[in-house]
């Protein structure tokens, strides 16, 4: 009687601690499959987390590290901050949820290969994409802005305070795209939470300022609607290194290589980028990539950036004019107010708009710019370029151009993602303001939107 009690309690004992195992292993499989980060996440280009390219912000998200900034003697006090910002983490656009959909039924309906993700993606993942997502901020995207926000009260605590935004020293504006508006409200309440304060704040939205590039006739009609503006995205879609990737994939899938476009390859990475922003998975999507693959992919992005937004034509840069003078201007005054009664009447401004804001602006600046263009046909030895999508805008993406107050006058700081950058041409971090001056006078004297952006304009 005892020794069956006994043996029963064995039983159910060990039947428990078996479940348990059982339960806390499908447990750890599961978190390790939420936190762990794809072996390709840092190729995503502009669908690329902002973490990865500050990574102590996966431990601690409201840390700052300061040993990535440059700062004048500490003699100098900070006057003045503009930061123009990219939206945060967003849903893809209604064309690439339709790419991604053909892709699912493609690995669905067609794929032969048992492979273990293959059989992962066809029994537990659903297209969960939905048309009407279309370009929206995420939840994780508010969560970008309103930690930003709350960074940047810790980087300028002079700056972002509660008497400055009370007095009306901190303006927002934003483009009017809903992410953007999104973006500038979750940042807007990041602020206020982190300083303990409620008050007025209405974001002005202006699309001038931050969506340029529609306004600029030259640009649509050279670069946006016409095809040959992006030959060398289109050649290179269609060279030897990425028509190793189609074969890869199809190979993978177990499918004729005439099922695979480079549109099937574009969703697939799209696929295993956005679970990851998003959702915080490693999809087995990801599993479709090799490094090198990701590295085309990655390519295949920026040299559609370079030739959309950057170095490849003129126009891309020059089309920022109107927010190049928009910065300067402003920086003028607060230089000005400082000279006269000291005080400085705006304070810190806060421009929310996208990836196609910042690029143009930087490259106006001269930034990120490699000593051989990108083309269809270097892949290879643009491996160490400078010009690196990701690494430039991330969701959240943002330039601070900063002024101090220094014994000697009022030098400038700018920090990329909230690292300094020194501007080409300049040896000092934290250069005098007249010097930056110098340095860009032929922009400052010229680039006017108006002329630039006219057609018969050379
Ligand atoms: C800060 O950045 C430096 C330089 O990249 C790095 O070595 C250091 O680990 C970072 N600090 C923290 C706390 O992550
Ligand atoms: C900045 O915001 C204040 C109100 O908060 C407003 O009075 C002022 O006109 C704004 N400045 C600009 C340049 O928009
Ligand atoms: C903006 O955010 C609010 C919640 O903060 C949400 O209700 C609304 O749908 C969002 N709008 C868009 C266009 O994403
Ligand atoms: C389109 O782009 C090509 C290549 O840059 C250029 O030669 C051509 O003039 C552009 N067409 C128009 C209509 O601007
Ligand atoms: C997938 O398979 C179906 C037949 O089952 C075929 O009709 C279709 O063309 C295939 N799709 C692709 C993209 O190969
Ligand atoms: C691409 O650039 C390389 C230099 O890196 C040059 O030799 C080559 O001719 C260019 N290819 C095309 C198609 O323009
Ligand atoms: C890129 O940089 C690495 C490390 O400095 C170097 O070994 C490699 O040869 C470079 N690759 C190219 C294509 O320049």
């Amino acid at each position: 009687m005892v020794k069956q009690v006994v043996t029963t309690i064995c039983f159910v004992l060990f039947h428990c601690i078996i479940s348990y195992w059982a339960f806390m292993s499908s447990c750890s499989i599961h978190s390790s499959t939420k936190t762990s980060i794809p072996a390709i996440a840092r190729y995503f280009g502009t669908k690329g987390r902002y973490e990865e390219v500050n990574t102590h912000l996966i431990d601690d998200i409201l840390a700052i590290n300061n040993s990535l900034v440059k700062l004048p003697s500490s003699t100098c006090s900070e006057i003045h901050l503009t930061a123009i910002v990219r939206h945060g983490t967003r849903f893809p656009t209604t064309k690439n949820i339709k790419k991604m959909r053909e892709f699912y039924d493609l690995v669905v309906r067609n794929a032969t290969n048992n492979l273990k993700y293959l059989s992962e993606i066809k029994s537990h993942w659903e297209m969960w994409y939905k048309d009407e997502m279309d370009g929206r901020l995420v939840d994780k995207g508010r969560e970008d802005h309103r930690y930003l926000a709350q960074r940047l009260i810790r980087w300028f605590p002079s700056l972002l305070t509660k008497d400055n935004l009370r007095k009306g020293r901190v303006n927002l504006t934003t483009s009017s795209k809903h992410r953007c508006v999104n973006s500038t409200i979750a940042f807007r309440e990041g602020l206020m939470t982190g300083l303990g304060i409620e008050v007025e704040l209405e974001p002005a939205v202006n699309d001038a300022l931050m969506r340029y590039f529609d306004q600029c006739e030259r640009f649509v009609k050279e670069v946006e609607n016409n095809e040959s503006a992006l030959e060398e995205v289109k050649r290179f879609n269609e060279g030897p290194e990425m028509k190793r990737v189609m074969e890869k994939m199809a190979d993978r899938l177990e499918v004729p290589y005439t099922s695979i476009t480079d549109d099937s390859v574009e969703a697939a990475f799209y696929l295993c980028a956005y679970e990851f922003t998003i959702r915080e998975v490693n999809s087995p999507w990801c599993q479709l990539f090799d490094e090198v693959d990701a590295q085309v992919m990655e390519y295949s992005g920026d040299l559609k950036q370079y030739w959309k937004r950057s170095y490849g034509h003129d126009i891309n840069s020059k089309s920022s004019c109107i927010l190049f003078h928009d910065l300067f201007h402003r920086l003028n005054q607060v230089v000005s107010q400082i000279n006269s009664d000291g005080t400085v009447l705006q304070a810190v401004t806060v421009q929310v708009g996208h990836a196609e804001t910042l690029i143009p602006l930087l490259t106006l600046l001269d930034l990120f710019k490699d000593d051989t263009p990108l083309n269809s046909t270097n892949f290879a030895t643009q491996q160490n370029r400078t010009f690196r999508s990701g690494h430039i805008v991330p969701y959240a993406a943002n330039l601070l151009v900063v002024l101090y107050k220094c014994p000697e006058g009022v030098r400038m700081g700018v920090r990329l993602n909230e690292k300094s950058l020194t501007l080409p041409g300049l040896t000092d971090p934290v250069p005098m303001y007249e010097d930056v001056m110098k340095r860009y006078r032929a922009l400052l004297d010229g680039c006017d939107q108006e002329t630039v952006c006219k057609m018969n304009y050379t």
